[in-house]
């Protein structure tokens, strides 16, 4: 089978071209990876170009303008980038018979629940920020094409994702963790923000599942179980990292950003296709302590396991 990724050399992009990759069902050739210059979401004639070169059977769509904060301040760019370009490669798709997943957000929902659930791939979406917007504009494109066309399209929502090669939240508190225990002051972080943190590998793993399962179609979420806020998320990626910090919770509106992100940004776990449940999420980050031991000890400033987490 003929898949193809966009967005592939970003960090879940490069998670899906891994896991496809050992797919039986792409075959010796493996996915074929759409980047940049051939795959721009500015270039709305994109698409249709390279789907007639490549001929793929299915598009995984993981390239998004993701600056939150960037969208915020240029919401047209966001809806050109999120959107625009979506209804772009859902068009191509749709006219050629090409399966279509939507990897989207959970920041499509309001993050104002407060009965303890995380959110349905049903609920009401309701979004509280440009990128947010966009994001949902792209899944409200893509079914749209489908709708007319003669293939089917998937919308995959996940959520603070991190992985290889990093640059991704827990690495960046490692970093910042260590800066504060050399300054010797408590880290701040978050502790009135909460999200189901997830592993590109797992979201990688439950699409290639869902490409071979032959039933590309709806909404699903692929996260890892449970809620977390930022600051218990934190504590976790030290204590795994090896490194001991004082941790100072503080509310979200601390740092004034441009942009809000939801408060609650949970979702419930869709079940794989094969019925069985995604991973919890500490067990996947179990498998990241590698990587974060790496970084907290390539910055230089040392590690160790002494004093308050
Ligand atoms: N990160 C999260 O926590 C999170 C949570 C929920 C959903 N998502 C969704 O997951 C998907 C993947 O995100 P990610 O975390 O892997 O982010 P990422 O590392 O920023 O990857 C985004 C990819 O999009 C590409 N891209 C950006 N602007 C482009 C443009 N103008 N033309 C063509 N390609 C462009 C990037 O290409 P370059 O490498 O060339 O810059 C990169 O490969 C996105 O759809 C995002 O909305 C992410």
């Amino acid at each position: 089978m003929r898949v193809a990724v966009t967005g592939a050399g970003g960090r879940l992009g490069r998670a899906l071209v891994g896991a496809l990759a050992e797919a039986p069902f792409t075959g010796l050739a493996g996915p074929i990876a759409w980047t940049r210059p051939d795959y721009d979401l500015d270039d709305v004639e994109a698409p249709s170009r390279l789907i007639l070169r490549d001929r793929p059977e299915v598009v995984v769509h993981s390239a998004a303008w993701t600056d939150v904060d960037g969208a915020t301040r240029d919401s047209a760019l966001a809806d050109r980038r999120n959107t625009a370009a979506t209804r772009a490669l859902a068009a191509a798709c749709a006219g050629s018979g090409v399966d279509l997943i939507y990897v989207s957000t959970n920041e499509v929902f309001d993050g104002r629940r407060t009965d303890g659930r995380g959110y349905r791939p049903d609920d009401p979406t309701g979004p509280i920020n440009a990128y947010g917007r966009s994001k949902l504009g792209g899944e409200a494109a893509a079914r749209e094409s489908f709708d007319r066309g003669k293939a089917t399209t998937a919308i995959v929502r996940t959520a603070w994702l991190y992985g290889p090669p990093g640059d991704d939240f827990p690495t960046k508190i490692i970093a910042a963790a260590l800066r504060a225990r050399a300054a010797g002051e408590p880290l701040k972080v978050v502790g009135d923000e909460y999200g189901s943190p997830t592993s590109t590998a797992d979201v990688a793993e439950a699409v290639t599942e869902l490409i071979g399962s032959g039933a590309v179609g709806g909404t699903v979420h692929y996260v890892n179980l449970g809620a977390v806020s930022r600051a218990d998320w934190a504590r976790e990626v030290l204590r795994l990292a090896g490194v001991g910090v004082e941790i100072e919770e503080v509310p979200a509106a601390t740092w004034a950003r441009p942009s809000t992100p939801p408060r609650w940004g949970v979702l419930e776990a869709s079940p794989l296709p094969s019925g069985e449940p995604m991973r919890p999420w500490t067990e996947a980050l179990a498998d990241y302590a590698p990587i974060l031991r790496r970084a907290a000890s390539a910055t230089g400033v040392g590690t160790g396991t002494g004093g308050p987490v």
